[in-house]
């Protein structure tokens, strides 16, 4: 039985494993932290981002942000005590899966919101550049760290709680004037939130989700470089402290333990319980969807702007005890199509769905109440990311 099964089915998986050898099962228990998931090292940087005053403390806020698959493709520079500059790291980009590195860019735009919140709460007034030398693509942003009034935050209390939530969302409905709240924290006039709520509308981005999700994975160098970003041991998760992991895959505690104790995945199994999950849990229980809307996704500051707005969205939530799940598949779809030289297919019923004529989809995401909480995800510390 492998862990898709059990997955899939769940009593049955449980009384197949209890039948196991003990011995076998101690070790696996053991190898793959079915206790303590957290308690490693690479989720340290959890418990530490608020003890450094200075801007080693403000990166240490970034790191705790969303990133595409984990990837984390940052990489700061400390100018003394007076500014930080975010560089991307192209060895962490995602190949066939962001051709056009716009979740990369989202990402870092993420890192930098977190590294703004965690700069006022230390009372200086950061003021960010995007793209701020044309000859340095990589030098997504800069930041000057002048002093100014100190400003803790809920957003900013909200860092370490803030987690992809992928688990079954309860049925309740999100209020409007929540969502009107979360659709004006847009502080940048290039990016925008638009909210999917209706049942029809719901019913046809879930549908496209689906199909998107489908194709992902019927693709072998899309599927093949989305799951290099799977971390399948403790061990792994561990060295690496990056990618996605069962942890984060919102099952309950119960299923967790049992998928941990049976051999790992194979591609093709996770990218079956993936398509499952996204058709009966993904789409089955999204409150509401949201669309981060830009004029150009393809222009790298529209793009980290977005990714800061994503944040602060997600963040926000988190705070008013939402929760939230980013969900890129139709675009990732959109622009593998088009790195290939090929019509988007899935572009004119995206843009159909925004409702917004002249702005086109960035970023996707469900939210709605969590019926179990997030999961952490690895982190690489401060001291990995530092140049
Ligand atoms: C630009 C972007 C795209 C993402 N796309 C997806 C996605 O399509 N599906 C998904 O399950 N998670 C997606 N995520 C969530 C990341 O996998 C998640 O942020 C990462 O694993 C770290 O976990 P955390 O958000 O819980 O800290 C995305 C995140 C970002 C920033």
């Amino acid at each position: 039985m492998r862990r898709r099964d059990v997955l899939r089915v769940t009593g049955v998986g449980a009384l197949t494993v209890a039948a196991a050898g003990t011995a076998i099962l101690s070790y696996r228990a053991y190898d793959n932290r079915v206790l303590g998931a957290d308690g490693g090292g690479a989720f340290d940087a959890w418990r530490l981002w608020r003890d450094d005053p200075g801007p080693h403390g403000m990166v240490a806020a970034a790191v705790l942000a969303a990133s595409p698959h984990n990837t984390q493709p940052w990489v700061f520079r400390l100018n003394g005590d007076d500014g930080i500059e975010v560089y991307a790291d192209p060895s962490r980009r995602m190949g066939s899966v962001d051709p056009y590195s716009r979740e990369m860019h989202l990402g870092l735009g993420c890192a930098l919101e977190n590294l703004v919140l965690a700069a006022r709460a230390r009372g200086r007034d950061p003021q960010v550049t995007l793209r701020p030398d044309a000859s340095q693509p990589l030098l997504v942003a800069r930041a000057g760290l002048p002093t100014g009034a100190r400003q803790e935050s809920a957003m900013y209390d909200a860092i370490a709680g803030r987690h992809t939530n992928r688990g079954p969302y309860s049925g309740e409905p999100v209020p409007d004037a929540v969502l009107t709240g979360l659709a004006a924290m847009s502080a940048d006039p290039q990016v925008s939130l638009a909210w999917v709520t209706t049942t029809k509308d719901k019913d046809a981005l879930g549908q496209l989700m689906i199909e998107a999700a489908q194709a992902v994975v019927s693709d072998a160098e899309q599927s093949r470089d989305g799951f290099a970003w799977f971390r399948a041991s403790a061990d792994d998760i561990e060295a690496r402290k990056d990618g996605l992991t069962l942890d984060g895959q919102g099952l309950s505690p119960f299923i967790t333990a049992i998928a941990k104790l049976l051999p790992a995945s194979s591609r093709e199994s996770g990218d079956a319980f993936w398509v499952e999950q996204t058709r009966t849990v993904h789409t089955a229980t999204a409150a509401a969807y949201g669309f981060v809307l830009v004029s150009d996704p393809r222009d790298p500051v529209q793009q980290l702007a977005g990714g800061r707005l994503l944040q602060r969205v997600h963040l926000a939530a988190t705070a008013g005890g939402l929760a939230l799940h980013h969900m890129n598949q139709i675009t990732e779809r959109n622009d593998r199509d088009l790195s290939l030289g090929r019509e988007p297919l899935y572009a004119s019923r995206l843009a159909a769905l925004a409702h917004s004529p002249g702005l086109e989809v960035l970023a996707t995401f469900r939210l709605g109440y969590p019926v179990r909480e997030g999961r952490l995800s690895p982190r690489r510390p401060v001291r990995e990311v530092l140049r």
